[in-house]
Order: structure tokens, then C-alpha cells, then sequence
């Protein structure tokens, strides 16, 4: 290795990576420790978390007193902020996101600063449906993104989940195996680029049906 070779070498990615799923033979969690297993191989760090840790009770802003923050908020922001992006995978309830993943967020959103914004994300779902629990990461990009966070736009949802696990925990069919360990090694990329290649942006958000006056200038 040459003196530029050792200059470039970079710290690992870090990726806190957890199921949604609280249930003990859980198909997110499954797929959640598929991907901790394909970031290693690839030279990051998975931070694996149970979900139970950022177990939070219902949101009462007369909770809020002190600025008081249940201890499963306080560890999912300690979390977020000790990793570079994080990974979720989340079953689909009732054609949505479950109810204790919004309620985590909305907690988690209480804090300053907030800790989502411009943290790196990326969705994943197991259902045995025919669509892989899809909706429910179309409902759970929208508090993410509305938080700042770069949600990735190629999401992976595992169909069928119950028949698609081999014995060892592996997904079966080697076609889909296959993207989904591209799709996380892109999003790796990625977070890599993000983290050790910033460059200066310049961009102009002009939103339709409005002219640019200094009002809706939001980036630049
Ligand atoms: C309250 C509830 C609602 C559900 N709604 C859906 C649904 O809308 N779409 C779907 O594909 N599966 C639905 N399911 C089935 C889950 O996809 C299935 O139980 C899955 O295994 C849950 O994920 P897990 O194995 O990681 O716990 C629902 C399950 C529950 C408990």
C-alpha cells in the first residue's frame, strides 16, 4: 500500500440496522439480519438493535415536561446519531407501517437537534403477500423524509417471505438474493460517498406553480 493508498483508507461505514417486528420468528427479522450479515461482508459495521429497545410508550406532549424523553427514544437517537445511516425493515400492517414505528419516530422527532435530518435511510419489508409489505414503506418514507432523512430511493420487499427463506435463513431464489445484496451495497456507496467525499452543492428548488421570489427559496 503506497502513502496516497494509506491517506485514502477510511474509517468503516456504521449502519444501525433493526427489525420492526417484535415477534420471536419474525420474517423482518429474518431479512434484518440478512442485511447486517451482506454490510459486514462488505466491509461495514452493522450496529444490530432489537426493536424492543426503542420501545416507547404512546405520544403525550404532557409527557414533555423537563424535556422528558422515554429511555426507547433516547436509545434510538443515540443510535441514529452513532452510525453513519440506518436500515429498517418493517412488516406491512393493514396496507401502512406499523403503529409502534410511527410512534418511535414521532418521539424521536422531539428532540434538537433532530435527529433524522439528513441521515442516511434505507427500507425493507417481508410479508407473506404477493407485494412483500411494500405499502407499508411507501407510508414509513413519508414522516422519514418529511424529518430531512435521504431515504434510498430502491426499496427491497421480500414476497411470499414465508417460503422464501431457505433452512440455513438465506433467501432461496439466487436471481433475488442477488439484488437484494446489490441494492445494499449501492446504498453502501452511497453513504461512503456522503460521508468521506462532500462537495459543494449548489441547487435551486423551485416548486411547481410558484415563481422563485425570496419566500419559496429553500435551497440554494
Ligand atoms: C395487525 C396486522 C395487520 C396486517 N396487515 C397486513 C397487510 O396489510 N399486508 C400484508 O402484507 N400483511 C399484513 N399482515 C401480515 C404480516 O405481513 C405477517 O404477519 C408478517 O409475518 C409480519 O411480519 P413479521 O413476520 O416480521 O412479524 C398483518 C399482520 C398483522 C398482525
Amino acid at each position: 500500500m503506497n502513502e496516497q493508498q494509506k491517506n485514502n483508507k477510511h474509517e468503516p461505514l456504521r449502519i444501525l440496522v433493526f427489525s420492526v417486528s417484535l415477534r420471536k420468528d419474525s420474517l423482518n427479522t429474518r431479512l434484518a439480519k440478512l442485511a447486517a450479515g451482506v454490510i459486514e461482508k462488505n466491509g461495514g459495521i452493522a450496529d444490530y438493535a432489537n426493536m424492543s429497545e426503542f420501545d416507547c410508550p404512546s405520544v403525550n406532549q404532557d409527557l414533555e415536561i423537563d424535556n422528558f424523553h422515554p429511555p426507547g427514544a433516547e436509545e434510538f437517537r443515540k443510535r441514529i446519531l452513532a452510525n453513519d445511516a440506518f436500515i429498517i425493515s418493517s412488516p406491512e400492517y393493514n396496507g401502512s407501517m406499523p403503529g409502534l414505528i410511527k410512534n418511535a419516530i414521532d418521539w424521536v422527532s422531539r428532540f434538537r437537534p433532530q435527529p433524522f435530518n439528513e441521515r442516511h435511510a434505507l427500507l425493507m419489508s417481508a410479508s407473506p403477500s404477493m407485494a412483500g409489505g411494500n405499502k407499508a414503506l411507501w407510508s414509513l418514507r413519508m414522516p422519514l423524509e418529511h424529518l430531512g432523512a435521504n431515504v434510498f430511493p430502491n426499496m427491497f420487499s421480500l414476497a411470499m417471505a414465508h417460503k422464501a427463506y431457505t433452512s440455513e435463513g438465506k433467501i432461496a431464489d439466487e436471481t433475488l438474493a442477488k439484488r437484494f445484496e446489490e441494492n445494499l451495497v449501492a446504498f453502501m456507496n452511497l453513504v461512503e460517498a456522503a460521508k468521506n467525499y462532500p462537495c459543494m452543492k449548489k441547487a435551486w428548488v423551485e416548486f411547481l406553480g410558484e415563481h422563485p421570489d425570496p419566500v419559496t427559496e429553500r435551497v440554494e
